[in-house]
């Protein structure tokens, strides 16, 4: 196996593996060592069918049945269908998924450990995903600021994050009962590096805990934008039949629309599950 690099900030791709068979112990663990080191890996041009796919992406947990069953697929519910081509004869509710900086499952009581995206079809050019290294947003704070950091909590809430005019209404009511606001920590400490991260995202979190919107807002919106600085950032370009796992503990990605959005795009998306992390926000 080797491990190639793929930007300053983070990534890697994985080469000499074939992923469509059984893996030994020790192949898992390398991959999941060069994951952790790397935050992002690629595994390029290797053609999985579904079930490879999320055989693949069981080596590293269990796996989400994806609450909302409108973007899951029904034959195999572990995987979640992120597109722009119509599905069941209507505009899928997916075509604008991930299009403000976000961690998956940052609004969840277990949020996700990790993503492992496969490109089925893809744009002629664009269609690009961006990640950002969410350890160096937090190491490259003062560190007085990162000492008060780390006693904050915050408020995230998914409806905030909604575009509704994406979402039908049936779907939308559902997805307020299933994710009702949460208390998380500011900077998490990661369970398998021991190293801390900044842990919030724009849209989704609204305030600090024991905080206004109104007071919280201006070093959140610094927050925001120190976290996607050009340096902490790796662009993917992608090609058909790449798989891409993201380690949701200590990243951001976002989606821009910077393709034309009549072509088609569809990728499907296993989710790892996680560990319980914050409460429930308790609302008198
Ligand atoms: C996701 C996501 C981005 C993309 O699947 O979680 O945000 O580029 N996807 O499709
Ligand atoms: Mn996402």
């Amino acid at each position: 196996m080797q491990i190639r690099k793929l930007a300053y900030a983070m990534g890697a791709e994985i080469l000499g593996v074939d992923i469509t068979r059984p893996l030994d112990a020790e192949t898992i663990r390398a991959i999941r060592t060069a994951w952790m080191d790397n935050l992002v890996l690629l595994i390029r041009g290797q053609v999985l069918t579904r079930e490879q796919h999320v055989a693949f992406s069981r080596y590293f947990g269990d796996l989400e049945i994806h609450p909302n069953r409108y973007n899951r697929r029904a034959d195999y519910p572990e995987l979640y269908v992120v597109t722009n081509k119509v599905v069941d004869g209507k505009p899928s509710d997916t075509r604008n998924v991930g299009r403000s900086w976000h961690s998956d499952g940052i609004y969840r009581l277990k949020p996700y450990l990790g993503s492992l995206l496969y490109s089925h079809e893809i744009p002629p050019v664009g269609g690009n995903t961006l990640f950002t290294n969410m350890y160096m947003a937090y190491e490259t704070l003062s560190p007085k600021l990162r000492d008060i950091l780390d006693q904050l909590s915050c408020i995230n809430d998914r409806s905030a994050a909604e575009n509704h005019s994406n979402v039908s209404a049936d779907h939308l009511a559902e997805r307020f009962k299933l994710t009702p606001p949460v208390v998380n920590p500011v900077v998490r400490v990661h369970p398998e590096t021991g190293r801390k991260s900044l842990y919030v995202a724009p849209n989704v979190t609204i305030c600090f805990e024991g905080m206004t919107p109104a007071e919280s807002r201006p070093l959140l919106q610094f927050l925001f934008d120190h976290a996607v600085k050009q340096e902490f950032i790796y662009r993917h370009t992608w090609q058909v039949h790449d798989l891409l796992m993201w380690d949701n503990r200590c990243t951001m990605h976002l989606a821009p629309p910077d393709f034309d959005t009549s072509q088609p795009r569809y990728m499907e998306r296993t989710t790892v599950t996680g560990t319980p992390l914050g409460r429930l926000l308790e609302v008198s």
